[in-house]
Protein backbone atom coordinates (compact mmCIF):
# COMPACT_ATOMS: atom_id res chain seq x y z
CA UNK A 1 0.00 0.00 0.00
CA UNK A 2 1.22 3.79 -0.48
CA UNK A 3 1.62 5.51 2.55
CA UNK A 4 1.78 8.94 3.03
CA UNK A 5 3.24 9.76 6.58
CA UNK A 6 3.78 13.41 7.44
CA UNK A 7 3.31 14.92 10.69
CA UNK A 8 1.33 18.25 9.08
CA UNK A 9 -1.99 19.30 9.55
CA UNK A 10 -3.95 20.85 12.21
CA UNK A 11 -3.46 20.32 16.10
CA UNK A 12 -4.52 16.99 17.24
CA UNK A 13 -4.78 15.50 14.50
CA UNK A 14 -2.74 12.53 15.43
CA UNK A 15 -4.80 11.90 18.20
CA UNK A 16 -7.25 10.19 16.02
CA UNK A 17 -5.13 9.19 13.00
CA UNK A 18 -2.30 6.84 11.61
CA UNK A 19 -1.55 10.79 9.85
CA UNK A 20 -1.83 9.73 6.34
CA UNK A 21 -2.06 13.06 5.22
CA UNK A 22 0.13 15.27 3.43
CA UNK A 23 -0.45 19.12 3.14
CA UNK A 24 -2.91 20.42 1.61
CA UNK A 25 -2.72 20.52 -2.26
CA UNK A 26 -2.13 24.12 -3.82
CA UNK A 27 -5.37 23.61 -5.85
CA UNK A 28 -8.11 21.76 -4.59
CA UNK A 29 -9.79 22.17 -7.97
CA UNK A 30 -6.94 20.70 -9.69
CA UNK A 31 -7.54 16.94 -10.85
CA UNK A 32 -4.34 14.57 -11.16
CA UNK A 33 -4.21 13.10 -14.35
CA UNK A 34 -2.73 9.98 -12.27
CA UNK A 35 -5.26 9.13 -10.39
CA UNK A 36 -8.41 10.14 -12.70
CA UNK A 37 -9.50 8.42 -15.85
CA UNK A 38 -7.96 9.92 -18.97
CA UNK A 39 -10.99 11.50 -20.02
CA UNK A 40 -11.95 13.18 -16.78
CA UNK A 41 -11.59 16.97 -16.75
CA UNK A 42 -13.30 20.15 -14.95
CA UNK A 43 -15.19 22.41 -17.55
CA UNK A 44 -15.32 26.07 -17.45
CA UNK A 45 -18.24 26.17 -15.09
CA UNK A 46 -16.65 23.97 -12.31
CA UNK A 47 -18.21 20.60 -13.45
CA UNK A 48 -16.47 17.83 -13.57
CA UNK A 49 -16.99 15.48 -16.99
CA UNK A 50 -15.81 12.19 -17.71
CA UNK A 51 -16.14 10.74 -21.52
CA UNK A 52 -17.85 14.22 -22.23
CA UNK A 53 -20.58 14.26 -19.97
CA UNK A 54 -20.96 15.94 -16.52
CA UNK A 55 -21.37 14.40 -13.07
CA UNK A 56 -24.26 16.40 -12.42
CA UNK A 57 -26.12 14.85 -15.36
CA UNK A 58 -25.14 11.26 -14.87
CA UNK A 59 -26.02 11.50 -10.89
CA UNK A 60 -29.54 12.70 -12.24
CA UNK A 61 -29.68 9.69 -14.45
CA UNK A 62 -27.92 6.77 -12.50
CA UNK A 63 -28.21 8.11 -8.86
CA UNK A 64 -25.03 7.90 -6.70
CA UNK A 65 -23.32 6.18 -5.07
CA UNK A 66 -22.52 4.95 -8.93
CA UNK A 67 -19.26 3.89 -10.46
CA UNK A 68 -18.77 5.58 -13.48
CA UNK A 69 -15.95 3.89 -15.79
CA UNK A 70 -14.05 5.76 -19.19
CA UNK A 71 -14.67 3.18 -21.39
CA UNK A 72 -11.90 4.80 -23.75
CA UNK A 73 -9.17 4.58 -21.05
CA UNK A 74 -10.29 1.14 -20.58
CA UNK A 75 -9.34 0.19 -24.01
CA UNK A 76 -6.49 2.09 -24.02
CA UNK A 77 -4.84 1.25 -21.21
CA UNK A 78 -5.75 -2.89 -22.18
CA UNK A 79 -4.09 -1.95 -25.83
CA UNK A 80 -0.81 -0.65 -24.27
CA UNK A 81 -0.23 -3.28 -22.57
CA UNK A 82 -1.16 -5.76 -25.52
CA UNK A 83 1.10 -3.63 -27.44
CA UNK A 84 3.95 -3.60 -24.88
CA UNK A 85 4.42 -7.17 -24.43
CA UNK A 86 3.98 -7.81 -28.44
CA UNK A 87 3.00 -11.13 -30.11
CA UNK A 88 5.55 -13.50 -28.53
CA UNK A 89 3.73 -12.71 -25.09
CA UNK A 90 0.11 -13.05 -24.01
CA UNK A 91 -1.92 -10.43 -21.87
CA UNK A 92 -4.60 -11.88 -19.57
CA UNK A 93 -6.57 -9.57 -17.83
CA UNK A 94 -7.26 -10.84 -14.04
CA UNK A 95 -11.05 -10.75 -14.05
CA UNK A 96 -11.12 -11.34 -10.49
CA UNK A 97 -10.50 -6.79 -10.28
CA UNK A 98 -13.62 -6.42 -12.21
CA UNK A 99 -15.90 -8.65 -14.45
CA UNK A 100 -18.67 -8.12 -16.69
CA UNK A 101 -19.73 -9.06 -19.99
CA UNK A 102 -19.13 -5.52 -21.74
CA UNK A 103 -15.32 -5.62 -20.00
CA UNK A 104 -15.16 -9.32 -21.40
CA UNK A 105 -15.81 -8.01 -25.10
CA UNK A 106 -13.77 -5.04 -24.67
CA UNK A 107 -10.81 -7.35 -23.39
CA UNK A 108 -11.65 -9.98 -26.44
CA UNK A 109 -11.57 -6.96 -29.14
CA UNK A 110 -8.37 -5.41 -27.83
CA UNK A 111 -6.50 -9.13 -27.96
CA UNK A 112 -6.41 -9.34 -24.73
CA UNK A 113 -7.06 -12.83 -22.76
CA UNK A 114 -8.66 -13.25 -19.43
CA UNK A 115 -7.79 -14.93 -16.04
CA UNK A 116 -10.90 -16.31 -14.65
CA UNK A 117 -10.71 -17.32 -10.94
CA UNK A 118 -14.50 -19.59 -10.28
CA UNK A 119 -17.01 -20.86 -12.05
CA UNK A 120 -18.89 -17.26 -12.11
CA UNK A 121 -15.89 -15.79 -13.78
CA UNK A 122 -16.04 -18.47 -16.47
CA UNK A 123 -19.63 -18.41 -17.20
CA UNK A 124 -19.71 -14.54 -17.35
CA UNK A 125 -16.45 -14.59 -19.90
CA UNK A 126 -18.24 -17.59 -21.88
CA UNK A 127 -21.65 -15.80 -22.01
CA UNK A 128 -19.79 -12.58 -23.71
CA UNK A 129 -17.99 -14.64 -26.21
CA UNK A 130 -14.45 -14.87 -24.97
CA UNK A 131 -13.11 -17.55 -26.60
CA UNK A 132 -12.09 -20.59 -24.26
CA UNK A 133 -9.15 -21.08 -25.23
CA UNK A 134 -7.94 -17.66 -24.89
CA UNK A 135 -9.19 -18.37 -21.00
CA UNK A 136 -6.84 -19.43 -17.86
CA UNK A 137 -8.57 -20.80 -15.12
CA UNK A 138 -6.83 -20.29 -11.40
CA UNK A 139 -7.57 -20.73 -7.73
CA UNK A 140 -6.53 -22.63 -5.05
CA UNK A 141 -9.66 -24.64 -4.35
CA UNK A 142 -11.41 -25.74 -7.38
CA UNK A 143 -14.38 -27.56 -7.05
CA UNK A 144 -14.34 -30.90 -9.13
CA UNK A 145 -17.68 -28.76 -10.49
CA UNK A 146 -15.42 -26.13 -11.98
CA UNK A 147 -12.45 -28.26 -13.27
CA UNK A 148 -15.12 -30.36 -15.22
CA UNK A 149 -16.67 -27.20 -16.38
CA UNK A 150 -13.26 -25.65 -17.38
CA UNK A 151 -11.97 -28.58 -19.10
CA UNK A 152 -15.58 -29.67 -21.28
CA UNK A 153 -15.41 -25.80 -22.24
CA UNK A 154 -11.97 -26.01 -23.15
CA UNK A 155 -10.06 -23.73 -21.38
CA UNK A 156 -6.46 -22.61 -22.66
CA UNK A 157 -5.05 -23.07 -19.42
CA UNK A 158 -5.61 -24.58 -15.72
CA UNK A 159 -3.59 -23.35 -13.05
CA UNK A 160 -2.77 -26.30 -10.80
CA UNK A 161 -2.45 -24.81 -7.36
CA UNK A 162 -1.10 -27.92 -5.11
CA UNK A 163 -0.60 -31.64 -5.80
CA UNK A 164 -3.83 -32.87 -4.83
CA UNK A 165 -5.15 -30.84 -7.63
CA UNK A 166 -2.80 -32.23 -10.17
CA UNK A 167 -4.19 -35.73 -9.42
CA UNK A 168 -7.88 -34.16 -10.21
CA UNK A 169 -7.71 -32.23 -13.02
CA UNK A 170 -5.77 -35.32 -14.78
CA UNK A 171 -8.69 -37.51 -13.90
CA UNK A 172 -11.03 -35.29 -14.77
CA UNK A 173 -9.66 -34.29 -18.25
CA UNK A 174 -9.24 -38.19 -18.84
CA UNK A 175 -12.36 -38.95 -17.68
CA UNK A 176 -13.83 -36.84 -20.57
CA UNK A 177 -11.09 -37.72 -22.80
CA UNK A 178 -9.29 -34.83 -22.80
CA UNK A 179 -5.60 -34.12 -22.26
CA UNK A 180 -5.99 -30.55 -20.36
CA UNK A 181 -3.34 -28.22 -21.40
CA UNK A 182 -2.00 -26.93 -17.32
CA UNK A 183 0.46 -24.71 -16.09
CA UNK A 184 1.89 -25.17 -12.46
CA UNK A 185 1.80 -22.40 -10.05
CA UNK A 186 4.66 -21.92 -7.64
CA UNK A 187 5.68 -19.99 -4.46
CA UNK A 188 8.93 -18.29 -5.26
CA UNK A 189 9.74 -16.90 -1.98
CA UNK A 190 9.88 -13.56 -2.43
CA UNK A 191 8.25 -11.06 -0.01
CA UNK A 192 6.56 -9.11 -2.13
CA UNK A 193 6.09 -5.05 -0.34
CA UNK A 194 2.64 -4.88 -0.04
CA UNK A 195 0.04 -5.55 2.85
CA UNK A 196 0.49 -8.94 3.59
CA UNK A 197 -3.29 -9.54 2.57
CA UNK A 198 -2.51 -9.06 -0.89
CA UNK A 199 1.02 -11.14 -0.99
CA UNK A 200 1.57 -13.99 -2.41
CA UNK A 201 5.05 -15.16 -3.13
CA UNK A 202 6.42 -15.74 0.45
CA UNK A 203 5.90 -19.72 1.74
CA UNK A 204 3.58 -18.96 4.76
CA UNK A 205 0.57 -18.63 2.46
CA UNK A 206 -2.33 -20.92 0.75
CA UNK A 207 -0.83 -20.91 -2.83
CA UNK A 208 0.73 -22.57 -5.08
CA UNK A 209 3.40 -25.00 -4.63
CA UNK A 210 6.87 -24.08 -3.27
CA UNK A 211 10.41 -24.04 -5.03
CA UNK A 212 11.78 -24.55 -1.82
CA UNK A 213 12.64 -28.32 -0.93
CA UNK A 214 12.06 -29.47 -4.12
CA UNK A 215 8.41 -29.39 -3.65
CA UNK A 216 7.70 -27.85 -7.37
CA UNK A 217 9.96 -30.12 -9.28
CA UNK A 218 8.27 -33.14 -7.56
CA UNK A 219 5.02 -31.41 -8.57
CA UNK A 220 6.20 -31.39 -12.59
CA UNK A 221 7.41 -34.84 -11.92
CA UNK A 222 3.86 -35.88 -11.05
CA UNK A 223 1.99 -33.90 -13.28
CA UNK A 224 4.55 -35.12 -16.67
CA UNK A 225 3.77 -38.63 -15.61
CA UNK A 226 -0.05 -38.07 -16.14
CA UNK A 227 -2.09 -38.87 -19.32
CA UNK A 228 -4.82 -36.54 -18.90
CA UNK A 229 -2.39 -33.65 -18.67
CA UNK A 230 0.03 -31.57 -20.63
CA UNK A 231 2.40 -29.19 -18.84
CA UNK A 232 2.99 -26.36 -20.77
CA UNK A 233 4.63 -24.08 -17.92
CA UNK A 234 4.77 -22.60 -14.82
CA UNK A 235 3.47 -19.66 -13.10
CA UNK A 236 4.10 -17.27 -10.07
CA UNK A 237 2.04 -14.70 -9.20
CA UNK A 238 4.03 -12.80 -5.61
CA UNK A 239 0.93 -10.06 -4.77
CA UNK A 240 -0.58 -6.81 -5.58
CA UNK A 241 -0.15 -3.14 -5.86
CA UNK A 242 3.49 -3.41 -6.21
CA UNK A 243 5.75 -0.54 -7.35
CA UNK A 244 9.53 -2.21 -7.24
CA UNK A 245 10.11 -4.16 -9.98
CA UNK A 246 12.82 -6.23 -8.17
CA UNK A 247 10.36 -9.28 -6.44
CA UNK A 248 9.09 -9.89 -10.12
CA UNK A 249 12.75 -9.97 -11.28
CA UNK A 250 13.96 -12.74 -8.54
CA UNK A 251 10.52 -14.80 -9.23
CA UNK A 252 11.48 -14.47 -12.72
CA UNK A 253 14.94 -15.62 -11.89
CA UNK A 254 13.71 -18.71 -9.57
CA UNK A 255 11.25 -19.80 -12.23
CA UNK A 256 13.83 -20.02 -15.33
CA UNK A 257 15.88 -22.03 -12.76
CA UNK A 258 13.16 -24.67 -12.52
CA UNK A 259 12.54 -24.89 -16.20
CA UNK A 260 16.24 -25.38 -16.71
CA UNK A 261 16.37 -27.98 -13.72
CA UNK A 262 13.44 -29.51 -15.82
CA UNK A 263 14.79 -29.71 -18.64
CA UNK A 264 17.63 -31.25 -16.93
CA UNK A 265 15.47 -34.01 -15.80
CA UNK A 266 13.17 -34.72 -18.14
CA UNK A 267 14.44 -33.64 -21.32
CA UNK A 268 11.45 -31.32 -21.89
CA UNK A 269 11.65 -27.08 -21.89
CA UNK A 270 8.25 -26.60 -21.19
CA UNK A 271 7.37 -23.51 -23.45
CA UNK A 272 5.44 -20.83 -21.12
CA UNK A 273 6.26 -18.87 -18.31
CA UNK A 274 3.93 -16.70 -16.42
CA UNK A 275 4.78 -13.87 -13.91
CA UNK A 276 1.04 -13.06 -13.28
CA UNK A 277 -0.25 -9.67 -12.29
CA UNK A 278 0.09 -7.09 -9.41
CA UNK A 279 1.76 -3.63 -10.51
CA UNK A 280 0.67 -1.04 -8.43
CA UNK A 281 -1.37 2.48 -9.46
CA UNK A 282 -1.56 5.85 -8.39
CA UNK A 283 -4.38 6.52 -5.65
CA UNK A 284 -2.74 8.88 -4.09
CA UNK A 285 -0.17 11.74 -5.89
CA UNK A 286 2.47 10.14 -4.36
CA UNK A 287 2.03 7.16 -5.80
CA UNK A 288 4.42 6.43 -8.92
CA UNK A 289 3.40 3.54 -11.35
CA UNK A 290 5.39 2.05 -14.17
CA UNK A 291 4.05 1.89 -17.70
CA UNK A 292 3.27 -1.37 -19.26
CA UNK A 293 6.13 -0.88 -21.59
CA UNK A 294 8.95 -0.31 -19.02
CA UNK A 295 7.37 -3.35 -17.28
CA UNK A 296 7.36 -5.70 -20.56
CA UNK A 297 11.01 -4.74 -21.32
CA UNK A 298 12.32 -5.16 -17.66
CA UNK A 299 10.41 -9.07 -17.39
CA UNK A 300 11.50 -9.82 -21.29
CA UNK A 301 14.77 -8.44 -20.34
CA UNK A 302 15.56 -10.55 -17.25
CA UNK A 303 13.81 -13.48 -18.88
CA UNK A 304 16.14 -13.40 -21.98
CA UNK A 305 19.27 -12.88 -19.92
CA UNK A 306 18.41 -15.95 -17.68
CA UNK A 307 17.36 -18.51 -20.28
CA UNK A 308 20.49 -17.34 -22.22
CA UNK A 309 22.33 -18.21 -19.40
CA UNK A 310 21.01 -21.44 -18.51
CA UNK A 311 21.03 -22.20 -22.34
CA UNK A 312 16.98 -23.13 -22.66
CA UNK A 313 14.56 -21.65 -25.72
CA UNK A 314 13.20 -18.07 -24.44
CA UNK A 315 9.65 -19.23 -23.45
CA UNK A 316 6.33 -17.59 -24.32
CA UNK A 317 5.64 -14.93 -21.11
CA UNK A 318 2.62 -14.04 -20.23
CA UNK A 319 1.38 -11.65 -17.55
CA UNK A 320 -1.96 -11.25 -15.32
CA UNK A 321 -2.60 -7.68 -14.59
CA UNK A 322 -5.99 -6.52 -13.30
CA UNK A 323 -5.67 -3.62 -11.53
CA UNK A 324 -3.17 -1.69 -13.67
CA UNK A 325 -5.74 -1.76 -16.30
CA UNK A 326 -9.27 -1.12 -14.72
CA UNK A 327 -8.25 0.45 -11.42
CA UNK A 328 -7.29 4.16 -12.54
CA UNK A 329 -10.66 3.86 -15.48
CA UNK A 330 -13.52 4.28 -13.20
CA UNK A 331 -14.20 6.72 -10.01
CA UNK A 332 -17.26 6.20 -7.25
CA UNK A 333 -19.10 9.05 -7.37
CA UNK A 334 -21.21 9.82 -3.91
CA UNK A 335 -23.57 12.67 -2.89
CA UNK A 336 -22.79 14.47 0.19
CA UNK A 337 -24.83 13.57 3.13
CA UNK A 338 -24.34 14.49 7.14
CA UNK A 339 -21.04 17.08 7.73
CA UNK A 340 -19.28 16.65 11.49
CA UNK A 341 -16.70 18.95 12.15
CA UNK A 342 -15.04 17.62 15.12
CA UNK A 343 -12.80 21.12 16.62
CA UNK A 344 -9.73 21.39 16.30
CA UNK A 345 -9.31 17.47 14.53
CA UNK A 346 -11.01 16.56 11.41
CA UNK A 347 -14.69 16.65 9.50
CA UNK A 348 -16.63 13.74 8.93
CA UNK A 349 -17.82 13.70 5.68
CA UNK A 350 -20.69 11.16 6.00
CA UNK A 351 -21.82 9.51 1.61
CA UNK A 352 -24.48 8.01 0.63
CA UNK A 353 -22.60 4.53 0.15
CA UNK A 354 -19.26 3.41 2.64
CA UNK A 355 -17.66 -0.10 3.01
CA UNK A 356 -20.02 -1.97 0.98
CA UNK A 357 -18.85 0.26 -2.19
CA UNK A 358 -15.05 0.14 -1.12
CA UNK A 359 -14.16 -1.72 1.07
CA UNK A 360 -9.92 -1.29 0.70
CA UNK A 361 -9.72 0.82 2.85
CA UNK A 362 -11.19 -1.01 6.39
CA UNK A 363 -9.71 -4.46 4.77
CA UNK A 364 -6.14 -3.43 3.51
CA UNK A 365 -5.84 0.36 5.30
CA UNK A 366 -5.85 1.34 1.39
CA UNK A 367 -5.52 5.07 0.54
CA UNK A 368 -7.56 7.37 -1.68
CA UNK A 369 -8.28 10.57 -2.86
CA UNK A 370 -11.46 12.56 -3.45
CA UNK A 371 -12.47 16.00 -4.82
CA UNK A 372 -15.76 18.22 -5.15
CA UNK A 373 -17.00 17.33 -8.46
CA UNK A 374 -20.14 19.50 -8.49
CA UNK A 375 -18.82 22.59 -8.54
CA UNK A 376 -15.05 24.60 -8.35
CA UNK A 377 -14.54 26.25 -4.92
CA UNK A 378 -12.00 28.78 -3.49
CA UNK A 379 -12.44 28.09 -0.34
CA UNK A 380 -10.13 27.25 2.01
CA UNK A 381 -8.84 23.49 2.16
CA UNK A 382 -10.47 21.18 5.55
CA UNK A 383 -9.25 18.37 6.29
CA UNK A 384 -11.90 15.49 6.43
CA UNK A 385 -12.52 11.98 6.92
CA UNK A 386 -14.95 10.33 4.04
CA UNK A 387 -17.21 8.26 5.77
CA UNK A 388 -19.74 5.69 4.70
CA UNK A 389 -23.53 5.45 6.10
CA UNK A 390 -22.94 1.71 7.90
CA UNK A 391 -22.70 1.16 11.42
CA UNK A 392 -19.49 0.62 12.23
CA UNK A 393 -16.89 3.36 12.65
CA UNK A 394 -14.31 1.35 10.34
CA UNK A 395 -16.49 2.42 7.82
CA UNK A 396 -14.40 4.75 6.03
CA UNK A 397 -13.68 5.16 2.21
CA UNK A 398 -11.03 7.99 2.66
CA UNK A 399 -9.11 7.99 5.54
CA UNK A 400 -7.45 11.83 5.01
CA UNK A 401 -8.16 14.11 2.59
CA UNK A 402 -9.36 17.69 1.86
CA UNK A 403 -11.90 19.30 0.57
CA UNK A 404 -13.01 22.75 0.45
CA UNK A 405 -14.58 24.63 3.64
CA UNK A 406 -18.19 25.56 1.77
CA UNK A 407 -18.30 21.74 1.37
CA UNK A 408 -22.59 21.13 1.92
CA UNK A 409 -24.80 18.17 2.23
CA UNK A 410 -26.19 17.69 -1.70
CA UNK A 411 -22.50 18.37 -3.22
CA UNK A 412 -21.16 15.51 -5.35
CA UNK A 413 -17.69 14.10 -4.48
CA UNK A 414 -15.51 11.56 -6.22
CA UNK A 415 -13.13 9.18 -5.46
CA UNK A 416 -10.94 8.20 -8.28
CA UNK A 417 -9.06 5.21 -8.78
CA UNK A 418 -11.75 3.08 -7.56
CA UNK A 419 -12.05 0.52 -10.79
CA UNK A 420 -10.45 -2.36 -9.41
CA UNK A 421 -11.45 -4.30 -6.18
CA UNK A 422 -14.28 -2.29 -5.51
CA UNK A 423 -17.54 -3.27 -7.03
CA UNK A 424 -15.72 -6.64 -7.24
CA UNK A 425 -15.88 -6.76 -3.26
CA UNK A 426 -18.56 -5.07 -2.92
CA UNK A 427 -21.14 -6.64 -0.24
CA UNK A 428 -24.61 -5.97 0.97
CA UNK A 429 -23.89 -4.82 4.39
CA UNK A 430 -26.43 -3.39 6.52
CA UNK A 431 -28.74 -4.62 2.73
CA UNK A 432 -26.95 -1.78 0.79
CA UNK A 433 -27.73 -1.75 -2.69
CA UNK A 434 -24.54 -2.68 -4.30
CA UNK A 435 -23.96 0.61 -7.19
CA UNK A 436 -24.41 0.09 -10.20
CA UNK A 437 -21.29 0.26 -12.88
CA UNK A 438 -22.11 2.77 -15.93
CA UNK A 439 -19.68 2.97 -18.93
CA UNK A 440 -19.70 6.92 -20.29
CA UNK A 441 -17.62 6.94 -23.77
CA UNK A 442 -18.15 9.50 -26.41
CA UNK A 443 -21.02 11.86 -24.90
CA UNK A 444 -22.45 8.40 -23.96
CA UNK A 445 -23.37 6.60 -20.64
CA UNK A 446 -24.54 3.05 -20.44
CA UNK A 447 -24.84 0.81 -17.45
CA UNK A 448 -23.20 -2.06 -17.68
CA UNK A 449 -23.46 -3.61 -14.53
CA UNK A 450 -27.24 -2.30 -13.01
CA UNK A 451 -27.78 -0.85 -9.40
CA UNK A 452 -29.55 -4.05 -7.06
CA UNK A 453 -32.82 -3.21 -6.05
CA UNK A 454 -34.47 -3.84 -2.67
CA UNK A 455 -36.25 -6.64 -5.09
CA UNK A 456 -32.99 -8.29 -5.72
CA UNK A 457 -33.03 -8.60 -1.74
CA UNK A 458 -36.13 -10.16 -1.22
CA UNK A 459 -35.76 -12.54 -4.20
CA UNK A 460 -32.89 -14.12 -2.14
CA UNK A 461 -34.52 -13.78 1.22
CA UNK A 462 -37.44 -16.90 0.12
CA UNK A 463 -38.26 -16.65 3.74
N1 LIG B 1 -3.05 -13.24 -11.15
C1 LIG B 1 -3.31 -13.89 -10.01
C2 LIG B 1 -3.00 -15.32 -9.91
C3 LIG B 1 -3.85 -13.21 -8.92
O1 LIG B 1 -4.10 -13.87 -7.80
C4 LIG B 1 -4.13 -11.83 -9.04
C5 LIG B 1 -4.70 -11.07 -7.92
C6 LIG B 1 -3.86 -11.19 -10.25
C7 LIG B 1 -3.31 -11.93 -11.29
C8 LIG B 1 -4.15 -9.73 -10.47
O2 LIG B 1 -3.47 -8.89 -9.64
P1 LIG B 1 -3.51 -7.30 -9.90
O3 LIG B 1 -2.78 -7.03 -11.18
O4 LIG B 1 -4.93 -6.89 -10.01
O5 LIG B 1 -2.85 -6.72 -8.73
N2 LIG B 1 -8.41 -7.45 -3.29
C9 LIG B 1 -7.04 -6.98 -3.25
C10 LIG B 1 -6.22 -7.55 -4.37
C11 LIG B 1 -6.20 -9.06 -4.39
C12 LIG B 1 -5.45 -9.60 -5.56
C13 LIG B 1 -5.67 -11.05 -5.71
N3 LIG B 1 -5.01 -11.63 -6.83
C14 LIG B 1 -7.04 -5.46 -3.31
O6 LIG B 1 -8.11 -4.88 -3.34
O7 LIG B 1 -5.99 -4.83 -3.27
Amino acid sequence: MSRSAHPAGPRHADVLTEGHYTAPPADLNALDPKVWAHTVTRNEDGVVSVGGIDVATLAEEFGTPAYFMDEADFRSRARSWRTAFGHDADVFYAGKAFLSRAVVRWLHEEGLNLDVCSGGELTTALSAGMPADRIAFHGNNKSTEEIAKAVESGVGRIVLDSFQEIVRVAHIAQSLGKRQRVQIRVTVGVEAHTHEFIATAHEDQKFGIALADGQAAEAVRRALALDGLEVVGIHSHIGSQIFDMAGFEVAARRVVALLAAVRDEHGVELPEIDLGGGLGIAYTSEDDPREPHEIAKALNEIVTRECEAAKLRTPRISVEPGRAIVGPTAFTLYEVGTIKPLDGLRTYVSVDGGMSDNIRTALYDAEYSVALVSRASDAEPMLVRVVGKHCESGDIVVRDAFLPADLAPGDLIAVPATGAYCRSMASNYNHALRPPVVAVNDGEARVIVRRETEEDLLRLDIG
